[in-house]
């Protein structure tokens, strides 16, 4: 598929699919998170983080792919801010910003990987979970955009899945273990027991059906040391260690779910580094 083709693909996507409401400010987008009360203060801290890296103050923030801007959390990025830039290709994603953000916001149809912006315009800049929806020559693209419209000493924050997580790649036989012990316990799939005991006894792989969705291709640490470190400054720190796949697995109240991800955060906080290199989600701060 060319670039026009991926990015029409994915607009439609969204103004299609992820950005239809499914319940009270709940979009279909909302199967790729946690919602669960268990997991919801550990993914509340994670979302929060975002602000340690972004200027205290300033006219404009540069939301770009910033969709409904759907967490209560997201609302902070741009609190110390006169402006949120909200930037998308999802004309419906903005439509639903502008119902959340009213006036503090100022709204965009663009591609991020050709700002229409003049250089040095932003004081601050986050894109979460966007980035993965362009081929690889476009993100490293957009990585120079972000770069050419931040204002000198200011920071970017990006967040966004690494192709494969060594922390979720070691995690995957006990996922799959408590995934078909979970379905095997609630009676799910009745069809599929032996499948269930084959997997929870002998480490069969089950079949996995992942939810379908759109164009998504993500990189590793190596590329953005071989790409980007050559021509832009950035540090990579832990967004959140783990995916939504091991938390519905593993993190149950009942067996003291809150507790481990209180334990989950403070491991992530002491050591952001190895989390955001080996977890899940990097946060990944570009310097100017
Ligand atoms: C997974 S959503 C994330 C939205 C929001 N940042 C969040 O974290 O909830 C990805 C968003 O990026 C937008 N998007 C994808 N490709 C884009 C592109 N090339 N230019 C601008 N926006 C894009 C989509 O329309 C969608 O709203």
């Amino acid at each position: 598929m060319n670039n026009p083709d991926v990015k029409q693909q994915v607009r439609t996507f969204y103004d299609q699919v992820g950005w239809k409401t499914i319940g009270e400010g709940v979009y279909q987008n909302a199967r790729y998170e946690d919602l669960r009360p268990v997991s919801r203060e550990y993914i509340h801290r994670c979302h929060l983080r975002v602000n340690r890296f972004l200027r205290n103050s300033g006219d404009l923030l540069l939301d770009a792919g910033s969709g409904p801007v759907q967490y209560p959390e997201y609302l902070t990025y741009s609190e110390k801010y006169t402006h949120r830039v909200c930037l998308d290709i999802s004309m419906l994603a903005l439509k639903e910003a502008r119902n959340r953000i009213g006036d503090h916001g100022l709204y965009v149809v663009a591609d991020v990987a050709n700002l229409p912006f003049k250089p040095n315009t932003f004081d601050g800049l986050v894109s979460l979970h966007t980035l993965h929806h362009l081929p690889l020559a476009d993100q490293k693209k957009t990585y120079m955009e972000f770069l050419r419209v931040m204002k000198p000493d200011s920071s970017a924050v990006v967040v966004n899945g690494w192709t494969d997580s060594p922390l979720m790649r070691t995690a995957r036989p006990f996922i799959l273990f408590m995934e078909r012990l979970g379905k095997l316990i609630s009676g799910q799939h009745e069809e599929d027991k032996e499948t269930v005991l084959k997997s929870a006894c002998f480490g069969v792989e089950p079949p996995h059906k992942e939810p379908t969705g759109t164009f998504i291709k993500k990189f590793n640490p190596e590329w953005l040391k071989t790409e980007i470190a050559p021509l832009a400054k950035y540090e990579i720190f832990c967004w959140r260690s783990v995916n939504v796949r091991y938390l519905r697995a593993i993190v149950h109240a009942a067996l003291g779910g809150k507790l481990y991800l209180k334990l989950l955060y403070r491991l992530e906080e002491w050591f952001p580094k190895f989390y955001g290199e080996k977890g899940q989600y990097p946060l990944i701060v570009l310097h100017k």
